[in-house]
């Protein structure tokens, strides 16, 4: 059996805003991953500086903080085989600019600033984030996707 990883992602108040909940959510229910956790809130700023707590003191940190509380974002916890790496991976490069094409930020922004949404850069910060924006009882696994099962791990289903 193959085991699952999961990981935070949050669509950003860009990507609330103009609408692309969905076609963002899709993305990652279609490569076949398991959402087991999800909320729209508006981010405090308290909460942002926890949550970007690296980026303190950095020329940007300032714009980062307005922009991340301008609005609400939809905060996920995203479950399925290396999920850390490969949510980073569609989701693509920090700038938009420079992201491959077919990748979340390349197709849905253009700057840095609002490039949509973020997703955990390792284990650490997964499990950082994860519980800075959930409580343990708001994550419910304890249900099984078919998806997992086909797309992962083929011994469980029996295929
Ligand atoms: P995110 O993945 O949420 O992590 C930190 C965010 O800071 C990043 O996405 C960008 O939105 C923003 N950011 C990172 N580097 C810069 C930069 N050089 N200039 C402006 N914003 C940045």
């Amino acid at each position: 059996m193959i085991s699952e990883e999961r990981t935070f992602v949050a669509i950003k108040p860009d990507g609330v805003k103009r609408g692309l909940i969905g076609k963002i959510i899709d993305r990652f229910e279609t490569k076949g991953f398991k959402i087991v956790a999800m909320k729209l809130l508006q981010v405090t700023p308290e909460l942002a500086a926890k949550h970007y707590e690296e980026h303190q003191g950095k020329p940007f940190y300032n714009r980062l903080v307005n922009y991340i509380t301008s609005g609400p974002i939809v905060a996920m916890v995203v479950e399925g085989y290396r999920a850390i790496e490969s949510v980073r991976h569609m989701v693509g490069c920090t700038d938009p600019v420079k992201a491959d094409v077919g990748t979340i930020r390349a197709d849905f922004a253009q700057v840095m600033e609002y490039n949509a949404i973020h997703a955990s850069d390792s284990t650490e910060s997964a499990a950082r984030e994860i519980a800075i924006y959930f409580k343990p009882e708001e994550i419910y696994d304890n249900w099984q996707s078919m998806l997992e099962m086909i797309t992962y791990d083929q011994e469980r289903s029996g295929v």
